[in-house]
């Protein structure tokens, strides 16, 4: 372990290699300079939590003496309904169904009034305990065991969770069948109270990221919602995190997602690790398009061609999807209607073929946006840019979701090619062994380091582990017992970024998130280095 690590512990509570931090009854909190009259948030809460705790100098709180807890002296026909009420400050009804007059409240003295001792109690760790229990105790969910993940039946549940993702995504809850008819309905999952109130739901996309020129299995996630009248108490936090025990117990390695909220996600092990580009191509002003190869509409008994085709080429490029039935959908099907598709062919069949809906846009002139654009060969790419410019007297410009890199778009001189970054996404690694195994390596690096990861979430991923590359292949099995020797120490989410090639060892250590010595990072630099992810598709 590394002297950065031990000497940044504590300070900081989003870094959780520095761990520990957030807690209440830190010292550190005390320590720290605050005007006079300044109270934030947590911070006072602690601070009042701790200034309560037994401490040999002053008086704890048992030693404040009995009289806090006396049942006040109440006028005839007040509170009485519970001990909790007056201290809390609560406005019970009397039991002749009067209310509170604040002559009515216990004769309590004023300071203590504001800070009464229940209150104190309720502060606890953040997270799932502390005061996200407290809430759902207060809002009739059990703290225990307060949610469970269920099947969706439609027959059953379909018009509520409609309602709900209808609220949820702004879109008509009378689309929503159509949504769950591409995926299938044993792909959802209802967020469900012990007394089965419907609190949220997502949908399980099962597919895998092309890493290195092989597939790993994952399984993304789309469609996280939860109720209005649940939000804010960690409802999506548990809902993430009972999902990812099943999918990993499922046998899948990874999980990845595009973020509406960063911060959600990252409570259950996600980070971010890929682009999705928006890019945008004045039709006009395309140069580089020909008519090399034969373009030509597609036919519907040609899809399986496609597919191969797809895979073919999505193999070679670090991130891209290799897509289920449901993405697959998204491409010929996607919500702005059916989609147009054209291949390329050549002497040996389809070389390549692109996806695109027309969009109405200003005036008279429209939009093309692209689903997809795959080319195989280069005759075939630039007979697809070929198609492109001959729409550029209707079409103002297509817009598509390859990034700026992607050879494709290298055939376009000029400065026609606009592209800006409109979305990062999340990948969770689940399973760090068998998303090691599952991955390409560079076949001509060989190597070895060490690791130690740290998971909340999944103890069985926690502890020290020994990478191996060699031969294209990689290896991720547990330390011996007792083995010590350099060692690159990092949480799980950091190591998300560093198996996807999105962040090198160095960069993670050089913000604090990885930590070990400088041979060990260098090493582990060139074994994970890779370009950063990218997708073309959202899903
Ligand atoms: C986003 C959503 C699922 C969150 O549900 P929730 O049960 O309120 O979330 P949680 O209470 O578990 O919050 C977890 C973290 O996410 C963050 N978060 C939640 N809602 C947020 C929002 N609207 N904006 C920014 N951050 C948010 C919180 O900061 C919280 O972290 P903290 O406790 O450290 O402050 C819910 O607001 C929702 O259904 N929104 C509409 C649909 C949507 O955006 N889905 C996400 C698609 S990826």
């Amino acid at each position: 372990m590394g002297g950065a690590l031990r000497r940044g512990r504590g300070r900081s509570p989003d870094l959780p290699l520095r761990g520990g931090g957030g807690l209440p009854g830190r010292p550190r909190g005390l320590r720290r300079h605050r005007p006079p009259g300044r109270r934030g948030g947590r911070s006072a809460l602690r601070r009042r939590a701790a200034a309560t705790l037994p401490r040999p100098d002053r008086p704890g709180p048992g030693d404040v003496g009995e009289g806090r807890l006396r049942r006040p002296e109440l006028p005839a026909g007040g509170p009485g309904q519970g001990r909790a009420a007056p201290l809390l400050g609560l406005r019970r009804p009397y039991r002749d169904g009067r209310r509170h007059r604040r002559s009515h409240r216990p004769a309590l003295p004023r300071r203590r009034r504001r800070r009464p001792r229940l209150r104190i109690l309720a502060v606890r760790p953040r997270g799932h305990g502390g005061r996200r229990r407290h809430l759902a105790r207060r809002a009739g969910v059990s703290p225990g065991r307060p949610f469970r993940l269920a099947p969706f039946d439609r027959a059953e549940r379909g018009q509520e969770l409609a309602e709900l993702l209808g609220l949820a995504f702004n879109f008509p809850p009378e689309d929503a069948p159509e949504w769950w008819d591409r995926g299938g309905d044993d792909r959802l999952r209802l967020l469900l109270t012990p007394d089965g109130r419907l609190a949220g739901t997502l949908l399980w996309v099962p597919m895998g990221h092309f890493l290195g020129g092989r597939a790993v299995g994952c399984c993304g996630v789309a469609g996280v919602a939860v109720a209005h009248e649940f939000r804010g108490r960690g409802a999506a936090t548990w809902m993430m995190r009972e999902a990812l025990r099943e999918m990993r117990a499922a046998g899948f390695p990874l999980s990845s997602l595009y973020p509406s909220t960063i911060r959600l996600y990252r409570k259950a092990g996600y980070e971010l690790a890929g682009h999705y580009y928006t890019t945008t191509l004045r039709l006009r002003e395309i140069e580089g398009g020909s008519h090399e190869r034969r373009v030509r509409p597609l036919r519907g008994d040609e899809m399986p061609l496609v597919r191969d085709l797809y895979r073919r080429v999505a193999v070679g490029r670090h991130g891209w999807l290799d897509r289920d039935r449901y993405l697959w959908s998204r491409v010929h099907r996607p919500r702005l209607g059916p989609a147009h598709g054209f291949a390329a062919e050549g002497p040996d069949g389809i070389e390549g073929y692109l996806f695109f809906v027309n969009q109405k846009g200003e005036g008279w002139k429209s939009r093309m946006v692209l689903t997809d654009l795959v080319a195989a060969t280069p005759e075939a790419g630039r007979s697809l840019l070929g198609l492109l410019a001959g729409n550029g007297t209707m079409h103002e410009d297509a817009v598509l979701h390859l990034p700026p890199e992607d050879p494709i778009l290298q055939h376009i001189p000029g400065r026609t090619v606009r592209s800006r970054l409109e979305e990062r996404w999340m990948l969770r690694v689940l399973d760090p062994a068998a998303a090691v195994a599952a991955r390409g390596w560079p076949a001509p690096l060989s190597g070895r380091v060490d690791l130690e990861l740290l998971d909340d979430l999944f103890p069985e991923n926690a502890g020290r582990w020994t990478l191996e590359v060699a031969a294209g292949r990689g290896e991720l099995r547990r330390a011996a017992a007792g083995a010590a020797g350099p060692v690159l120490r990092l949480d799980v989410r950091s190591f998300a970024q560093l198996y996807a090639g999105y962040q090198s060892a160095a960069a993670l250590a050089a913000i604090g998130r990885a930590d070990g010595p400088e041979e060990t990072v260098a090493a582990a630099d060139w074994l994970f280095r890779g370009p950063a992810p990218t997708l073309p598709e959202m899903f």
